[in-house]
């Protein structure tokens, strides 16, 4: 699920964006939990002000435990809602009714006052490639209702899913950038796997994924691979072909072959539970 942006492609994003900002109440922001802020599209504030908002931490199945509530807390210190899922299980997707009803709740008794009662709640998934946006919708709303596809924005002929009583959901959700200007931003997006592969230096891109690791989660490369995490990321992942006994021609250590094991294996959590980044205050 890559978007090559570009900057018409972004105007483009933020001009339908804001078209259907008019329409909803309630923007639900997906971000993936292992990279909070890098996840983030740098113009959410700005394009969802004055609307409820939801921020999901997806993928949490995959990200430190720890660090989600710790997460949790800062944007609930920005004013958002919060919700910890695993979009894929389906786990946490049943509180967000509960959530939903906190975040509009002001919505709600503004139109209890005017006399507006039951008009649905509309709302609108949001996030950046790969999150996990269309998994939430098809889980939050039951069925393989969202298509596919990489429209940034949203697409054309608007269709709104009922969720149950008294809320819509925008069928498609609006897809944002990141903020790959930069460097860091951008290198977690490639460990996470949301830059395509093909377009990157795998060896390059392990050596600092490594350096990461070790950094703030000591032991756990060592744990996964039974070896030493000591020395330059080209050992480790001569160390790691080694204990997989990934060889190339010759008898030499298939480094290559360790990098797209060591990516995959911390790309679907087999190292542990990861979070790469700390939430400031
Ligand atoms: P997008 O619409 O935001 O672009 O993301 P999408 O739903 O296509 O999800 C991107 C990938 O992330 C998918 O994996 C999806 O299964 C996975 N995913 C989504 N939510 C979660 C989650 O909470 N936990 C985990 N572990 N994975 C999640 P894929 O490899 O592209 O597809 P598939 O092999 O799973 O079918």
């Amino acid at each position: 699920m890559n978007v090559n942006w570009y900057p018409g492609h972004m105007t483009k994003a933020r001009r339908m964006m804001q078209e259907n900002m008019v329409l909803i109440d309630l923007v639900m922001e997906v971000l993936d939990a292992r990279i909070p802020m890098s996840s983030r599209n740098p113009d959410i504030d700005e394009l969802a002000k004055n609307k409820s908002r939801i921020v999901l931490l997806n993928k949490s199945d995959l990200a430190d435990p720890k660090k989600n509530q710790a997460w949790a807390k800062y944007f609930e210190s920005l004013g958002a809602h919060v919700l910890e899922i695993n979009a894929k299980s389906g786990a946490g997707v049943k509180n967000i009714r509960g959530l939903v009803e906190k975040a509009c709740r002001e919505k709600i008794e503004r139109d209890r006052k005017r006399g507006i009662v039951n008009r649905p709640i509309r709302a609108m998934v949001v996030g950046i490639p790969n999150v996990g946006k269309s998994t939430f919708i098809n889980a939050f709303a039951g069925k393989a209702c969202t298509k596919t596809g990489n429209k940034p924005g949203v697409t054309k002929g608007k269709q709104w899913i009922n969720v149950g009583k008294n809320l819509e959901l925008l069928d498609t959700p609006g897809i944002l950038w990141p903020k790959f200007e930069d460097r860091n931003v951008g290198l977690r997006l490639a460990f996470i796997g949301s830059v395509n592969d093909e377009i990157l230096q795998l060896q390059e891109l392990c050596w600092e994924l490594i350096s990461l690791i070790r950094s703030l989660y000591p032991g756990y490369l060592a744990k996964r691979f039974q070896i030493s995490e000591e020395g330059e990321g080209h050992e480790v992942l001569e160390k790691i072909a080694e204990s997989r006994k990934c060889y190339s021609k010759g008898n030499s250590p298939d480094i290559e072959k360790a990098a797209g094991i060591l990516l995959d294996e911390f790309r679907n959590g087999k190292i542990g539970r990861m979070t790469l980044e700390d939430c400031q205050k």
